[in-house]
This record gives structure tokens, sequence and C-alpha cells, in this order.
């Protein structure tokens, strides 16, 4: 193996072009591939910003085109040459560096490298497993060093404006207390204090309020937050945050500082212009046509209340629902008569999946007659009625849903988006960013028979809706807001309470006693006593915006060294076995076997 001798780096490898013709230059970096061509050696030498073609020809120099013969993938090589115009038709114009080659003069080979387990090409499919058990290798894919080159460019515009627009970046500590987002806490055993555990933070929500009450006015970290929760495709359990809090605001203020943002970072890595005032919609009016908090507004497909028609029909599924305060809603899919059986049942067992217990459809045919299981129910007129109300054409079919309203709204609309991506109605370069708002304060757990706040406990209810919180927690809104892009939630946040009587009083809401209040967050309850201004704020999923940016399927894709889904990482081997004597000395005594 060779040294770096005197070789120095002049340019990276997406540097050069014709204007270079002539230049002695010295390119560094990873063989890609090795083609020989009748006694000629073509190299693609890869490097973090791109691919350069260098050519070992034994009349130039017979003793480093032998020594070329030896290279092979992913080995790691210096090269001196003099940069020549590729000949005629050889040109790439897909390459920066299309139109020339590098031919060497001079070659060291710096490092070899064993065979990788898996080409280093974006084409071939490879298990998750194995891109993360060699982690290394996979970042060295053009795709996924151009991910982490554009996340880093997207925290630099964050950074730039928000530190132009008065903000300030303030640690808070990682080894902390629960915070309450509603995950399940990562907690860290104290070695000093037997017994007692801190827990990583499932975001800096009460030390971002303190720092408001601390004075600081406006605050802002890109940050790490926890969360033990069952993960998915837009779930880590460690995951960054931009987390940012003012003092003095409204929501319309908080909202016109967080759209310059995003606009910025758009600009900055996709070029594109997202505008600076983004559509709104009121959470019930979102459940209402899309069945969730977090619509898709690409696409129509939008639900459509038939509980009316529903509770006069002979159809037992459907005005059993009616009848006891459920819901019957149903959404057109225009012209998909077509599908045929298996699609159907697919779609079925897919609506089950969210809890549905059947998925009635119909399917109107060409004189207007219904094709469908549960055509005999009805009567002419109410199918007339149903029909009208779904704007309902020949060729349309229609799905029906009909249970409670959490369930209908869960299964059509996880339908909704099923049915957009099957008819591929989904653009990745249509970014369609919507505010929910008006959101209710609390829902109420059947599970744990008692209200839970919808974002946290720290959200500040409507201001006319404070007299209802002792009566009916359940008709409160709050004033709390979130963006969403294409289906996904990108940010959450809110107006905070800063008055500490109705911080007790929303406490009492969620059955949240005094002393247990005390307990978790009485600090905060303090501090709230000492002059706390007016604030409100917001955090947004930088992974997930990223996901999103670069019309990724994962976040995984877009972090350097993500877990699987089942929270480990293969590369590391974490979480792993400690030894007995560290356990002990943090006062755990294991009941697991090895
Ligand atoms: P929230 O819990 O909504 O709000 O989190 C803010 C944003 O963080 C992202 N996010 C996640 N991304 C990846 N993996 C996860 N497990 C995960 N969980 C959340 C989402 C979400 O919108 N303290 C409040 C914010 C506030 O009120 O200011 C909070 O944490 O994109
Ligand atoms: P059944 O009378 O149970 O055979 O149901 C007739 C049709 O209604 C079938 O296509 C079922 O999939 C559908 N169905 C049953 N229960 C529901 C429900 N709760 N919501 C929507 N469709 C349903």
């Amino acid at each position: 193996m060779d040294f770096l001798g005197t070789m120095r780096r002049t340019h990276h490898n997406n540097n050069l072009n014709l204007a270079n013709v002539g230049e002695t230059v010295t390119l560094m970096g990873w063989v890609l591939r090795r083609r020989d061509h009748g006694g000629v050696i073509f190299i693609d030498l890869r490097d973090r910003e791109g691919l350069t073609q260098v050519v070992f020809n034994p009349e130039v120099n017979p003793e480093v085109h032998a020594k070329a013969h030896r290279l092979r993938s992913e080995w790691v090589i210096a090269v001196q040459g003099r940069v020549e115009p590729r000949p005629g038709d050889m040109a790439n114009p897909k390459l920066a560096t299309g139109e020339i080659e590098v031919l060497v003069d001079s070659l060291n080979i710096l490092n070899t490298s064993e065979t990788p387990p898996f080409p280093l090409d974006e084409e071939t499919e490879v298990s998750d497993n194995l891109r993360l058990q060699y982690r290394y290798l996979d970042l060295r894919k053009p795709d996924m060093t151009a991910n982490l080159m554009i996340r880093h460019q997207a925290v630099q515009s964050i950074r730039d404006y928000l530190n132009e627009k008065g903000f300030i970046d303030v640690e808070t500590p990682m080894l902390t207390k629960s915070t309450p987002e509603g995950a399940r806490d990562y907690l860290v055993p104290s070695r000093v204090n037997a017994g007692r555990f801190f827990a990583l933070p499932q975001s800096p929500q009460l030390f971002k309020q303190l720092l408001m009450i601390a004075g600081m006015d406006r605050y802002y970290q890109i940050v790490k937050c926890f969360r033990d929760e069952d993960l998915r495709a837009d779930r880590q359990p460690e995951f960054t945050q931009i987390d940012m809090e003012l003092s003095f605001v409204d929501e319309e203020q908080v909202i016109d500082v967080v759209e310059g943002m995003i606009a910025a970072l758009f600009k900055k890595t996709r070029d594109l212009d997202v505008g600076q005032s983004f559509k709104r919609i009121a959470y019930d009016e979102a459940m209402a046509r899309f069945g969730t908090d977090r619509p898709d507004t690409r696409f129509g497909l939008e639900l459509v209340d038939l509980t009316d028609i529903a509770a006069a029909c002979d159809f037992k599924v459907f005005r059993g629902a009616a009848e006891s305060g459920g819901t019957v809603r149903a959404i057109n899919a225009k012209g998909c008569a077509t599908f045929t059986r298996k699609e159907l049942d697919d779609l079925t067992d897919f609506a089950v999946q969210f809890g549905a217990r059947g998925l009635a459809w119909v399917k109107v045919k060409e004189d207007g007659s219904w094709q469908s299981p549960i055509a005999k129910f009805f009567s002419d007129a109410e199918r007339q009625r149903i029909a009208e109300t779904l704007e309902a054409a020949p060729g349309d079919l229609l799905f029906f849903g009909a249970d409670k309203p959490s369930i209908v709204f869960q299964v059509l609309g996880e339908l909704r988006c099923e049915l957009a991506r099957r008819l591929e109605m989904l653009d990745k370069n249509d970014f369609n960013f919507i505010w929910v708002t008006d959101f209710p304060l609390v829902e109420y757990d059947e599970k744990e028979k008692r209200f839970q706040a919808l974002h946290h406990p720290f959200t500040a209810p409507r201001e006319s809706d404070v007299d209802k919180l002792d009566e009916d927690p359940g008709s409160v809104y709050s004033r709390a807001y979130d963006l969403v892009l294409n289906g996904t939630e990108i940010g959450g946040g809110s107006i905070r309470i800063h008055d500490p009587k109705i911080q007790l009083k929303v406490l009492k809401a969620l059955s949240i006693t005094e002393e247990e209040a005390e307990e978790k967050f009485g600090f905060l309850l303090k501090a709230l006593q000492y002059g706390a201004p007016p604030h409100g704020g917001i955090a947004f999923g930088l992974d997930r915006l990223l996901m999103l940016i670069t019309g990724s399927d994962s976040i995984r894709h877009v972090i350097a060294f993500p877990k699987t889904q089942k929270a480990t990482c293969p590369l590391t081997d974490a979480p792993s076995r400690v030894e007995r004597k560290q356990l002990t000395e943090l006062h755990i005594r294991p009941d697991w076997k090895e």
C-alpha cells in the first residue's frame, strides 16, 4: 500500500470540465467501476461530490497501467494526470465531468477493500438490515450521500433564517425528567441516587417554556428527542426536532415566522417557491372531509356523510350504526368500477386492518343501476339519494364505512390514501402544505376513562372557552396548530398557558391531581408564578421534512445512523448486554435470563 507522499488533492470528482483541459490535476477517491477496453483501463473514481473517469493507457505510462490492473471496487486511490477532452461521441451529458477524462501518469494505492457485501449502486435492492449493518458503505451511494448533504444545507438554511429573525440557540439537558408528549420514556438509571432515573427528553417542551420565563424572548434548537413507541416509516426512537419558542406572540406571528422558514428551506434545498401563506383547515373539517387531522390534500376522494340517509334505511349495518351514535360515510372513487373482485377483496382486508368490520361497495353501472352486495337493502329512492349525495355517475365505485366515528374516520381516511396510491395520484414533487387549526383541547380516552391532552397539557385553551373547562372540557378548543405536508404531520405547536390558575384548571380537567402535577412538573408550575410572559412555539420533525424534500420513503434514508423497525442498530449491535457489575452499580437486579 502506498502513502499520500507528496500528492495533494487539487479537485473534487465533480469539478473538472472542458475549461480544465490541459491542466495537471490530482484526484482522490474510491474505485466505483473498472473497465478494461483493449489494454486501456477506465476507472470511475468517486468521492463525496461526484465521479470522474480516469484512464490508464499503457502507451502513456506502462508501469502505472500495470499497477492499475490490480485495482478493485472500493479501493482507495490517488491519481495525478492531465485533463483531456473525451474523444468524439464518448461524452456523457448526465455527468458533471462527462466531457473530460483524466489521463493518469501517477497512481498511489492508498488502501484496498474487501468486496462489499452489496453493490454500491442505487438500483440493487438490499435488505434494510444489511444496509444498516454496513452503513458506512451504504452512505457511499450517491443518493445517500446527497441526502446527508441536503440535510446539512437544510440545517444551515434554518439556522440562517432563525438567527436573522432574532432567535438564540440554547441547549437543553438530555438527562432530565419525563416530558409529557404522550410516548413512553427512555430511562437512564442514576448510579449516585439509587432507585432514581433520568428520562431522555421526548422534547424540550418544558425547558423552552422556562427559557421564555427566563426572558430569552426567542429560542430555537435543532435537537434530538427520544420516544419509546412503535416505529413506522416516519417514526424513529431518536429523531431531530427544529424546536422553537417565542415570547409576546399570538398564533398568527408564530405561523408567519415558520412559513418564512419553510419557504427558505424549500428554496435552498429544492429551489422551489412554496409560497408564504399556506392553506388552513379547522380540525373538525379535516376530520369530516379527510377522516384525519393530517390530511393529504394532493387529491380528492373526500369523505361524504350519509348518516341521515342511513338512519332511515333497511340495511341493518348502516341503520344500526346511525342509531347508536355512530356514523355512515362514503367515498366516491370516480371511474373505478373496473376494479376486480380481487382488488375489492384486498381493499376490504386493508380496511379490516384498521378496525373496519366490512367494506361495503357499489359499482355504478352504465344505466345507473347498482352492482353491489348491499344493493338489495335499499329502495330506488334511497339509492338515488345516495348517488346524488355522492355525485355518483356510471363507472364510479363507492365505498362505505359504518361504525363509531373514530373507526369510520380512520378506515376511510386510510382507504382514501390507499386508493390514491393505487391510482398513482400521488406526485412526490407536488408539495401541499396545510395548517390544521382549532383542535379540541382534550379527547376522551376510553381505556383510561379520562380526558387526555390532544397535544400536551401546556397548550392554551381558547380564551373564550376557559369557562367551560370545569363543566365540559370535551367542548373546549385549543390554540394549537399543526403543519401538515402531503399527509405527514411535519410540525406541531401552540400558544401556551402562561397563567398558573388556568394551568391548574387544565390539569384538573385532565384528571391530574395536584400531588401528581407537583411531582411531575412542579418546577414549571412554580416558574409560572414568577412573571411568565405570554408565549408560544412549535417543533418540526427535521427527519420528516427531509424525507419529503428528498422524496424518500422512510426517514431512515435521511438519518446517517438510524435504528431498525425493532429499535436496534445492526451496525453497533445496540442495545447490547452489559456486565453484571454495571447493573449492580446502578442498583438494578436483573430478572431476565441471559
Ligand atoms: P410533537 O410531539 O408534535 O410536538 O413533535 C413535533 C414534531 O416532531 C416530529 N416527530 C417525530 N419524527 C420522527 N420520529 C418520531 N418518533 C417523531 N415524533 C414526533 C413530527 C412532529 O410534528 N413539544 C411539542 C412541540 C410544541 O408544542 O412546540 C412536540 O414535541 O414531525
Ligand atoms: P353483511 O350483511 O354482513 O354480509 O354485509 C354486507 C356488506 O356490507 C359486505 O360487503 C360487508 O363488507 C359490508 N359491511 C359489513 N359491515 C360493515 C361496516 N361496519 N361498514 C361498512 N361496510 C360493512
